[in-house]
């Protein structure tokens, strides 16, 4: 078995991401915003490095259905249909668009991890399919990569906890230390340190108290609801859509 953590994307070397099956957490908030969008109907989102290339490629795709979103500072880039809040996707201004979406940290994460062999936005929202998909790896003898986007190259506690939640999901009951690298096994301490409580290890770091201060505290709220968007999207060819959950 193999699970490895990156609290931040910076650094990752394509050897590293290729064939792994990654998933990307930026809890606050844009893993969050993802699962929101897809879940209310969005039919799919194109993650954008910048300002720029999210107009580019809005343009490129030329149709009425696309909406352009994202922010800068966590809030929303002028001229944008939509900023970075998982509480905008509402079913009434995402279903059947195609959204293409720039953010500080988080789609810069998920293309970091372009060269995997599967990858998966995850956040609390969606934390328990995402946790079956990962233990449904291990059995497979797939090796894990979650990447947590951070905060400019650094790490973020918010992303860090999640990272823990879903290390500790993906092993259910054992305690195996073998196979897991420095920061997963960081992340399983943070998850006894703060418990089952998302709100408290959100609410707390750095981009919970940021976001309460700019007015986004219901954002808060909602990224620490779990499951509340129980959606598991898949980012390949360059685009986020949504897999399928058999029942
Ligand atoms: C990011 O990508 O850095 C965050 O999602 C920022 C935010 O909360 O808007």
């Amino acid at each position: 078995m193999r699970v490895d953590v990156c609290f931040t994307p910076a650094g990752l070397a394509p050897s590293e991401v290729q064939g792994r099956t990654a998933f990307v957490i930026d809890v606050l908030r844009a893993t969050t915003t993802m699962c929101a969008a897809m879940s209310n109907g969005a039919k799919a989102m194109i993650p954008a490095a910048s300002t720029e290339e999210a107009l580019r490629l809005a343009q490129t795709i030329g149709s009425a259905d696309v909406l352009l979103a994202g922010e800068r500072n966590c809030v929303r880039i002028p001229g944008f249909h939509l900023g970075n809040s998982p509480l905008e996707m509402t079913p009434a201004a995402v279903r059947g668009k195609t959204i293409v979406l720039t953010t500080t940290n988080g789609t810069a994460a998920l293309l970091a991890c372009q060269g995997a062999a599967t990858v998966y936005p995850a956040a609390a929202c969606n934390l328990s399919l995402a946790a079956e998909r990962a233990r449904e790896a291990i059995g497979q003898g797939e090796r894990l990569l979650i990447v947590c986007a951070g905060r400019g190259g650094a790490f973020s506690l918010d992303d860090a906890y999640c990272a823990g939640r879903l290390v500790a999901a993906a092993l259910g009951g054992s305690k195996p230390r073998r196979g897991l690298n420095d920061a997963a096994i960081a992340g399983l301490d943070l998850v006894r340190r703060y418990g089952e409580n998302w709100l408290r290890p959100l609410a707390y770091s750095r981009a919970g108290r940021e976001l309460a201060k700019l007015g986004f505290r219901d954002d808060v709220l909602a990224a620490a609801r779990p499951d509340a968007y129980p959606v598991l999207a898949q980012f390949s060819n360059r685009r986020l859509t949504l897999v399928p959950v058999s029942v």
